[in-house]
């Protein structure tokens, strides 16, 4: 059966709205055995509008049931994004029958006064749920609970539980840095510090802080990180997600002084090198006993969310990951990787040990995957200074290619011959690229594909590359081509069936 329009580019297993506009994951955490996923949301037309908080459960991060709107606004007040906390010691008093309150922290955009050309326009605001986080009731009486300091961009509140001193925290994007404040109840809140404004990107104001402690793998030693969006300037233009590795005190961050050089040497250290991955933040509450620190994006670039060609609805999340902080030598890298539960979904395998790669190669025999959702591994050794190209292909002629050019030192992913691409210019004008800063002796690839989205964890996600397409069939082949030759070992080629 045909499959309408509107649905053709619904992807499989990323996260979309039924209907309307979708933009930032919000007030992610965890409880009850479900992790709740709120987001920017205009359910009335697929374009940016009116926002609300729309809502979604699942029990693993993959399969996702939509629930009722969450937090509405009120006429001109629109709802922007934030962050939600389980409050299980009631430190803010909103708990009934002794059931920890779930507390939404917001931005309330006043449009009206934004209008007016106010300083003013953006504040701080809270909403307490008693029924697990499905309804919400503004804090009327209490808010803002931080009022605008006179800084037009000031939003994006993320609060989370500092363990060793007992505190709430919070990290609000205040223009062209971050704004640290902390809380012992959640509704009076005393500001610390700011951090950022002469350190990595500053293209555009600064939206969507994430702010956690994280243990580096393999060591009891721990260090605080800091994500932080904005919508220019990103590795290949556009939108994209900084991050800086450091420490904090109960009042201050401070950047580790390598991970600074780093910064320097780089212009902008980004969790995602690809086009497709913006306003991510963490999920809360995650309990000590699994320990992860879990993440979700929006998945596509400022530079042209309102125009992607899809009706009715508009945008998804990338797949969710963990993120990892690793330490070699004396440098820190955060690196992402699919979170384990999208592995239970696996249907059908085709495993090779080694395939040797002469010319163009395909990696399986024609019809034996579906690649509208895959997972692929492979690891490649004794690297040349050569070019290493993967292309996932169709029928009728279109194409996306990615791969390792270690003759030049950087990933890359070309969609220009991905299907659709003039709903922007911006879309794929040219090759997306993630520089490396050495030449490659050996290499490993993981590749996450549904209908509409391809996201490459390179080295085990140490480098990362999320970009979107939309094309007219969808891709029934991939092979691998370097002029040396190569050899692909340990291949998995994994479809899910979601
Ligand atoms: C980021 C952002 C946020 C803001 C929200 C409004 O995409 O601009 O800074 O809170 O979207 O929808």
């Amino acid at each position: 059966t045909a499959v309408s329009e509107a649905e053709m580019y619904r992807p499989n297993f990323h996260f979309t709205p039924k209907k309307g506009w979708m933009n930032d994951p919000n007030g992610m955490f965890y409880a009850n055995g479900y992790y709740h996923l709120y987001f920017q949301h205009y359910p009335e037309k697929n374009v940016w509008g009116p926002m609300h908080w729309g809502h979604a459960i699942s029990k693993d991060m993959i399969v996702w049931e939509e629930q009722p709107i969450a937090i509405f606004p009120d006429k001109e007040k629109y709802i922007f994004s934030g962050s939600a906390v389980v409050d299980t010691q009631n430190t803010s008093g909103f708990g009934k029958d002794g059931k920890a309150p779930i507390v939404a922290i917001y931005t309330l955009h006043d449009m009206e006064k934004g209008k007016d050309g106010k300083l003013d326009t953006e504040q701080q605001d809270i909403a307490y749920s008693t029924d697990g986080g499905f309804t919400y009731k503004k804090f009327d009486e209490g808010n803002p609970v931080v009022k605008n300091p006179g800084i037009r961009d000031f939003r994006d509140p993320k609060v989370s539980w500092d363990e060793a001193r007992k505190q709430w925290i919070m990290v609000v994007a205040a223009s062209d840095r971050d704004h640290f404040y902390n809380s012992k109840d959640l509704k009076n809140w005393k500001f610390l510090s700011d951090f950022g404004k002469d350190l990595g990107a500053h293209e555009s104001v600064w939206e969507c802080p994430d702010f956690f402690q994280i243990k580096v793998e393999g060591t009891n030693e721990k260090k605080w990180v800091l994500l932080q969006s904005l919508g220019q300037g990103a590795a290949n233009g556009g939108s994209g997600t900084q991050y800086y590795v450091g420490d904090f005190d109960g009042t201050q961050f401070t950047v580790d002084p390598n991970f600074e050089q780093r910064i320097k040497r780089e212009k902008a250290v980004w969790i995602d090198y690809g086009k497709d991955n913006y306003a991510g933040v963490t999920w809360n509450n995650i309990p000590t006993s699994d320990g992860r620190r879990l993440f979700i994006g929006w998945m596509v670039s400022l530079d042209y969310g309102g125009s992607v060609p899809t009706n009715g609805w508009r945008s998804s999340m990338t797949t969710p990951r963990e993120m990892q902080l690793i330490k070699k030598g004396n440098e820190y890298s955060l690196i992402s990787n699919p979170v384990k539960e999208l592995d239970k979904y696996v249907s059908k395998s085709i495993e090779k040990k080694s395939l040797k790669v002469k010319g163009k190669t395909a990696l399986f025999e024609s019809g034996k995957i579906d690649l509208r959702q895959a997972v692929i591994s492979f690891d490649l050794k004794n690297l040349k200074q050569d070019n290493y190209t993967f292309t996932l292909s169709n029928a009728i002629g279109e194409s996306l290619t990615f791969g390792l050019n270690n003759a030049e030192n950087y990933l890359f992913v070309d969609r220009t011959k991905a299907g659709k691409i003039d709903f922007s210019d911006k879309f794929a004008s040219i090759v997306h690229k993630a520089k490396l800063d050495k030449n490659q002796k050996e290499a490993n690839f993981k590749i996450v594909l549904d209908k509409t989205s391809i996201e490459i964890f390179y080295n085990n996600g140490e480098k990362v590359m999320t970009e979107i397409f939309f094309l007219n069939q969808p891709f029934n082949s991939i092979s691998a081509s370097s002029n040396s030759g190569i050899e692909l070992t340990n291949l998995v080629i994994n479809q899910l069936n979601i």
